[in-house]
């Protein structure tokens, strides 16, 4: 049985496995086909709001075959009257085959994968990552450009807070990508993330602070909005939202085949009149969350295979310290019977086993 908490849960070869399966289940969206998952139950837990991921999870589940219960608001559960993440991964693996969870808390799908009994996928963790999007982030660019190893991406926006741009920017590393990070004073990429794409994949992205300086040297540009709910009470929203906006006087500076690419939901980086350029990719970007999370769920559920593959590396060595973790989401400080568990990423470095934030002294 296999989890997908982090986009390094899967090796180089299963991530393009996954492309040609998800290009197979294009055709089952369109024309009908194998009910590859009958009989099986997903859950769908959101403790924090959803459009695409809940839904295109359900509708993918629903077009192979199998059946879906859930809830979109932990409120109207028995998380309301105190229930750990532990418990009710315990409890709902006896009601479903396979989890997707969405958390608040850095770490969180980790506690539910490691106390339940069926598969858990993550459907975003807090600021932690958001590796399913990741996958029809890299199949979108695959399919539209081609390899990735040698492309020059541009991540602008909220990457302090926006955990799409973490998994996003550990599977560009890996894959062979450059990186420009662009983003307002303060929500710059974390120290962390940077460390490990340093340390883990000898990458080191250049930074920069207007956006119109670098589009033209862009073969992909990843725009995300500011994260508003997670930011901190002294930062001005209106300040640092404004900062970024895509629009037809910017993309003049972009190159003629240039892929912008958009997590969505979009607030104000992306006007309006940019949805009609050929260079806008977001929308069909975000349809192809159906096909990759249909080839995603019938792999961990065993209706399909894996390929014979070697994992990218070992698995990361954990010790147990009395130290806790820096980062006030992270769910080893929420969830009081979690072990203090840390990862050694390097001589130097030590990350949180949850939300891979640095350890303090308790
Ligand atoms: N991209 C994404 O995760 O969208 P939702 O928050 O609507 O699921």
């Amino acid at each position: 049985m296999r989890d997908f908490i982090v986009i390094d849960d899967l090796s180089d070869q299963e991530i393009e496995h996954i492309f040609h399966i998800a290009d197979d289940m294009a055709g089952i969206i369109d024309s009908g086909g194998p009910c590859l998952c009958r009989d099986k139950i997903m859950a769908t837990l959101f403790y924090e709001p959803s459009t695409r991921t809940r839904f295109s999870f359900e509708s993918a589940m629903i077009r192979l075959g199998g059946n879906v219960i859930g809830f979109a608001d932990s409120k109207t559960t028995s998380v309301a009257k105190g229930e750990t993440i532990a418990d009710t991964a315990r409890i709902i693996s006896d009601y479903a085959d396979i989890i997707v969870v969405r958390h608040p808390l850095a770490g969180a799908a980790k506690v539910m994968a490691d106390y339940a009994d069926v598969p858990v996928i993550n459907g975003g963790d807090d600021s932690h990552q958001h590796p399913t999007q990741t996958l029809y982030d890299l199949y979108t660019i695959h399919k539209h450009i081609g390899p990735i190893k040698g492309l020059k991406v541009g991540l602008c926006g909220d990457l302090k807070f926006g955990r799409t741009v973490h998994s996003l920017s550990y599977a560009l590393a890996r894959l062979g990508a450059e990186m420009v990070f662009v983003a307002p004073e303060g929500l710059e990429m974390p120290e962390y993330v940077v460390q490990r794409l340093k340390l883990k994949y000898k990458n080191e992205p250049e930074c920069a602070e207007r956006l119109e300086d670098v589009i033209g040297d862009l073969d992909v540009l990843y725009m995300t909005r500011i994260q508003k709910e997670r930011l901190p009470a002294e930062m001005d929203y209106e300040l640092v939202a404004g900062k970024y906006v895509i629009d037809k006087a910017l993309l003049a500076k972009a190159r003629e085949q240039m892929m912008i690419l958009h997590p969505l939901p979009r607030v104000d980086e992306i006007a309006y009149e940019v949805d009609g350029d050929e260079r806008a990719f977001y929308f069909r970007q975000s349809s192809y969350g159906v096909r990759v999370r249909m080839a995603i769920t019938a792999l961990l559920l065993g209706a399909l295979k894996m390929p014979n593959s070697v994992p990218t590396e070992p698995p990361p060595r954990l010790i147990s310290v009395s130290k806790r973790c820096v980062n006030p989401r992270c769910v080893m400080t929420h969830e009081t019977y979690l072990e203090h568990k840390f990862e050694v990423v390097s001589k130097l470095l030590l990350g949180c086993a949850y939300c891979e934030e640095e350890p303090v002294d308790v």
